[in-house]
C-alpha cells in the first residue's frame, strides 16, 4: 500500500484526489491550512482508517519534512487560487505559491519522493492560440496587474520542479489544469461555474465580467483527478509537463445562458466591467483552449464528462 501526501487536500481538487487515491488503495495524509479548503470537504474521508488530516501550512518546513518523510509520493495541490483571491491577497499568495512549493520540493528531494505538481493554464497568460500546447509561449502583462502574479508564481514552481529533476534527479510530474469544476468548488474566490449556479438557483442576476465573449473549456474534476493519478503512476511522465482539461469551448455568456435554462431560473445576466469586478487595468484573455494530445499519448487521457453533464452535477450539488 503506497502512502500519498496531498497538500491542499481539503480543497476542491485535493479532496476529490484524496478520495480517488483511497479508492485505489493508497494511504492518504492531507496537509491543509483550511484557508480556502474546509473540513466539510473531507468529513466523509475521516472515517477511513487509511486517511489522516493534518492542520498546518506548507510554509512550515518542519511539518512538510515530517509528512514527506512518511510518504511515497506527494501531490502538491496547496496554493493560493482564484483570480479574485490573488488580487485581494497578493502578498500571501505570492509567498505560498513560491516558498510553499520550494518547501515541498526540498523535502521531497531530501527523501527522493516523487512529486506531482499542480500548475495552471493561467501560465499561458494572454496567448490566445487555437489550442495551447505544453511548449507554447507565455504572454504576460505588466507586473502592476496583480492577476499575472499567480501565473508567474506557478511558472516559477514549474521551473523549480524541473530544475530539481534535471539537477537532483528528483522525479516530478507537472500538471497544468485548465478550468476544473465539480461539487465542493467554492464560488467565493471568483470561480465562475459555482458562482453562476448559486445565483441562478437563488434567482439573482448572473454577473458576467466583461462582454461575456471570452472562450473557456470547463472540465469535470473526476476526469482531471483520473488524469493526475494516471500520469503520477506513469514512469515515462517524469520530468514532463501535461495539459489536463476539456476541449469543449463555450463563451462565458453562453455558459450563463445554459445555466439559467438548466435551472429554469428567472435570473437575468448583468454585464459588469472588469474594472468594477476586479481592479483598475485588469486584463483578461479572449480564448483559452488546451491541446490535450500529450496526456492522451502518454496515458490515454480523455475527459469523459460533457459540459452539460458537468453542469447538471454542479446544479444537483448546490440543490442538495
Ligand atoms: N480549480 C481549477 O480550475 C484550477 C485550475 C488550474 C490550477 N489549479 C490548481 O489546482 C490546485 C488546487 O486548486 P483548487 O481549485 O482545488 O483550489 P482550492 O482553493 O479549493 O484548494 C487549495 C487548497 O490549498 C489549501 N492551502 C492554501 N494555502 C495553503 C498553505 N499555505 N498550506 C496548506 N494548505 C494550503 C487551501 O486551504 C485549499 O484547501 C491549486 O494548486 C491550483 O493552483 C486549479
Amino acid at each position: 500500500m503506497a502512502n500519498a501526501l496531498v497538500t491542499g487536500g481539503a480543497g476542491f481538487i485535493g479532496s476529490h484526489l484524496s478520495e480517488a487515491l483511497l479508492k485505489r488503495g493508497y494511504r492518504v495524509a492531507v496537509l491543509d491550512d483550511l484557508s480556502t479548503g474546509s473540513r466539510e470537504n473531507i468529513d466523509h474521508l475521516q472515517r477511513d482508517p487509511s486517511f489522516e488530516f493534518y492542520l498546518g501550512t506548507v510554509m512550515d518546513y518542519e511539518a512538510v519534512d515530517k509528512l514527506v518523510s512518511r510518504s511515497d509520493i506527494v501531490f502538491h495541490m496547496a496554493a493560493a487560487v482564484g483570480v479574485k483571491y490573488i488580487i485581494d491577497n497578493p502578498l500571501a499568495s505570492l509567498r505560498i505559491n513560491t516558498k510553499g512549493t520550494e518547501n515541498v520540493l526540498e523535502a521531497a528531494n531530501r527523501y527522493k519522493r516523487k512529486v506531482a505538481l499542480a500548475s495552471t493554464s493561467e501560465i499561458y497568460g494572454k496567448n490566445e492560440k487555437e489550442r495551447l500546447s505544453e511548449d507554447d509561449d507565455r504572454i504576460l502583462g505588466s507586473t502592476t496587474i496583480s492577476r499575472w502574479g499567480y501565473a508567474c508564481t506557478k511558472a516559477f514552481d514549474e521551473f523549480l520542479a524541473l530544475a530539481y529533476w534535471r539537477e537532483k534527479k528528483l522525479p516530478v510530474v507537472v500538471l497544468r489544469f485548465f478550468n476544473t469544476c465539480g461539487p465542493r468548488q467554492s464560488g467565493e474566490y471568483g470561480m465562475v461555474v459555482p458562482r453562476f449556479v448559486k445565483a441562478a438557483l437563488m434567482g439573482h442576476p448572473l454577473r458576467v465580467f466583461g462582454d461575456g465573449k471570452q472562450i473557456r473549456c470547463f472540465s469535470f474534476v473526476d476526469d482531471i483527478v483520473e488524469g493526475t493519478i494516471s500520469l503520477s503512476e506513469h514512469a515515462a511522465a517524469v520530468g514532463e509537463i501535461f495539459n489536463l482539461g476539456s476541449m469543449e469551448p463555450v463563451t462565458i455568456e453562453q455558459l450563463a445562458q445554459k445555466i439559467i435554462a438548466m435551472t429554469n431560473s428567472p435570473s437575468d445576466i448583468n454585464y459588469i466591467p472588469y474594472e468594477q469586478a476586479y481592479e483598475k487595468g485588469f486584463e483578461d484573455l479572449h480564448r483559452r483552449v488546451p491541446d490535450i494530445g500529450k496526456a492522451k499519448r502518454f496515458v490515454g487521457f480523455e475527459p469523459k464528462t460533457s459540459l452539460d453533464e458537468l453542469l447538471r452535477k454542479v446544479i444537483e450539488y448546490f440543490e442538495s
